[in-house]
């Protein structure tokens, strides 16, 4: 199935210059979002370690983590930007393009071990996806591997990763 032809392109936004990728079309296709699903819980199956968690990024690392928790009989731990988690909370700040934001994760949702899979539906910059791994290895979490739905290329967000498996279904 050709995922691509089923992400929108909408440029400008949300700001001028930003040609933004939009997934919302390919989730209310019923084949397409089940075949995503399908093929990252393969190819997440099929990573070395097994999974005993996945942690999905607010707000769009949730359509996909949890569904894919689900097909890999793990848990779902939400990663949310602050002030949205109501128990004890670590925290992690990370740079933006424009000044800081910060994440954050339930105290008592990981435990030193935990083999912990992150998913967000895109990388961009990797700023998400490695404030999240900071975040996890800060609690002592193995980290299994990252997937993603988009990867944009050009922004070699990538490199800003640790060193294990990425997996992304579709390149720009
Ligand atoms: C988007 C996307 C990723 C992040 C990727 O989320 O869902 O989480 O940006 O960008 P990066 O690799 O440069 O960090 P956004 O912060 O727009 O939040 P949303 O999912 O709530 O729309
Ligand atoms: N998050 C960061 N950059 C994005 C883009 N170009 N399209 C969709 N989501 C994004």
């Amino acid at each position: 199935m050709n995922l691509k032809s089923l992400i929108r392109d909408i440029p400008d936004f949300p700001k001028p210059g930003i040609l933004f990728r939009d997934i919302t079309t390919l989730l209310c296709d019923p084949q397409g979002l089940r075949y995503t699903i399908d093929i990252l819980a393969e190819k997440c199956g099929n990573l070395e370690m097994q999974v005993d968690c996945v942690v999905g990024m607010e707000s769009r690392g949730f359509i996909f983590g949890a569904p894919l928790a689900y097909r890999l009989g793990s848990g779902f731990v939400p990663v949310r930007k602050k002030g949205k988690l109501p128990a004890a909370v670590h925290r992690i700040d990370y740079q933006l393009e424009y000044g800081t934001d910060s994440l954050e994760v339930h105290q008592d949702a990981l435990t030193p071990g935990s083999r912990v899979l992150i998913v967000d539906d895109l990388i961009a910059t990797g700023g998400t996806a490695s404030a999240t791994a900071k975040l996890l290895e800060k609690i002592g979490c193995e980290l299994v591997g990252f997937g993603f739905i988009v990867e944009l290329k050009d922004l070699q967000g990538r490199k800003h990763l640790p060193d294990v498996p990425i997996i992304s279904l579709v390149e720009y």
